[in-house]
């Protein structure tokens, strides 16, 4: 049990622990390239060091040059096997390539869209208690209308076999707005004969198109638009071509936005806090809860520094007094692992919060409908669970009392902010699932404090 007591203001700067999801995808990608990829900044936690095992099991190099400038980071130098290189363990060895991807849905999801369209081989990818309970389904059906050879527990869930197969390219409308899912057919897509395109039902995070771009892939995203007598909001098609090879290079891992998004949460609702993040990502596509918290009447201020293949900026933000807001389903993949602390803020704001078209949150790292209204009404919020999000009436405050991370870095996090802001303090029970994404959590926090 770790306890969080009641703050005083937060104060000072910081630098956001390096981003996950485009850690992930640096590793993965690299590995498929010819020429390498050298990532300063890599993310140093569980989730993006279960990436560096996958790629040391299917036979890539990885060199770990030590801790860089940036916190929470280290230097890695991926070796490329190649797009279907020889160098691959899966085209060496007749036994399966087992995977052991821990705790992290992004490596279960986006390795198999690689594996599917390998020249010979088999990879089987499984993990921790949590993972398990994870649908693969998702990417296991636009796989298989690629011609992949795939199969999974009970129909939907790890352990994930994936044999190698020839594959087509196809054009696949996803029933989900989800990166994760675009990601594994855009992989597969280059593997495949024939163009591959993707029908998003709302904008989700571009990384991957992003680091495919810049490392030599032809993919491109147009924006359409629905009738709006269909009831249809922006939409975008992303198409991309099959690859001879990808060349690799040199990325510097911008921080995590949704890492980031704790500290700008605790600085708004803890009373006289003044916090400046610096080096953040500001993907347009991963920054939702920077609009949801301007609607809110929070005093943030963002600065754009010059883009790379990923834009980046400082953000200052201050404790204010908040109003309600709602937050509809297009805006809900730009803020997905924010959500949880959107229903922290709705308890400090004035009125009723309304997360709604929200219902993927049902398969995160837990059930984050069900775990985070749980967790927060057992601190004293009068918050609700709908089908597919929450309601929060805000009470401008918050008992504390209790929470169960329940093996979920977010909820651990969650409760975390919560004590600072609380009136008698918070126990967190599981606050080392922190580390799954942010290891370097409680420390950061204390420099605040
Ligand atoms: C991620 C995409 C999101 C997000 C997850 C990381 C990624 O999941 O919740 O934490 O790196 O692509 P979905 O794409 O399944 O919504």
């Amino acid at each position: 049990m770790t306890r969080f007591d009641p703050s005083g203001p937060l104060r000072g700067e910081l630098r956001a622990p390096p981003d996950k999801s485009i850690s992930h995808r640096a590793a993965l990608i690299g590995a498929m390239t010819e020429g390498g990829v050298e990532a300063t900044g890599y993310l140093d936690a569980a989730d993006t060091r279960s990436t560096l095992d996958a790629v040391r099991a299917l036979g890539g190099q990885v060199e770990e040059a030590g801790a860089s400038d940036a916190p929470g980071g280290i230097d890695v130098r991926i070796d490329g096997i190649g797009l279907c290189g020889p160098g691959t363990r899966l085209a060496d060895q007749d036994d399966p390539v087992a995977i052991d991807v821990g705790n992290a849905g992004t490596l279960l999801r986006l390795l198999p869209g690689w594996l599917a369209g390998q020249p010979r081989g088999t990879g089987v990818l499984d993990g921790d208690e949590s993972i398990r309970r994870r649908p693969v389904d998702r990417v296991a059906e636009p796989l298989r209308e690629m011609g992949a050879d795939v199969d999974c527990r009970d129909g939907r869930l790890p352990p994930l076999t994936v044999n190698a197969e020839r594959l087509h390219g196809i054009s696949y409308r996803m029933p989900i707005a989800s990166a994760q899912v675009k990601s594994c057919v855009l992989l597969a897509g280059l593997l495949a004969e024939g163009e591959t395109q993707v029908i998003e039902p709302a904008p989700t995070r571009d990384h991957t198109e992003r680091l495919l771009a810049a490392w030599g892939a032809r993919v491109s995203t147009e924006d359409l638009r629905t009738l709006p007598t269909l009831g249809g909001g922006p939409t975008r098609r992303i198409t991309i071509e099959p690859a001879e090879r990808l060349t690799g290079g040199a990325l510097q891992v911008p921080g995590d936005f949704s890492s980031a998004a704790f500290m700008l949460v605790a600085a708004t609702v803890v009373d006289g806090s003044r916090v400046r993040l610096e080096g953040v990502g500001l993907n347009p596509t991963r920054i939702g809860l920077l609009g949801i918290l301007t609607r809110m009447g929070a005093p943030i201020e963002v600065e754009e520094q010059p883009e790379g293949i990923e834009p980046t900026g400082a953000i200052l933000a201050r404790h204010g007094p908040l109003e309600a807001t709602r937050v509809h389903s297009e805006e809900v993949p730009l803020a997905i692992d924010e959500l949880p602390l959107v229903a922290l803020l709705g308890c400090f704001a004035e009125g009723t919060t309304v997360v709604s078209g929200a219902e993927e949150l049902r398969h995160k790292e837990s059930d984050r409908i069900a775990t985070v209204v749980d967790g927060l009404r057992g601190l004293g919020a009068e918050i609700e669970a709908t089908e597919d999000g929450f309601v929060v009436i805000g009470t401008g405050g918050l008992r504390g009392g209790r929470l169960a991370a329940h093996g979920d870095h977010r909820l651990a996090m969650l409760g975390a902010i919560a004590g600072l802001a609380s009136r008698d303090g918070v126990e967190v029970e599981g606050m080392d699932a922190a580390a799954v994404s942010y290891p370097g959590f409680e420390a950061d926090l204390q420099a605040l404090i």
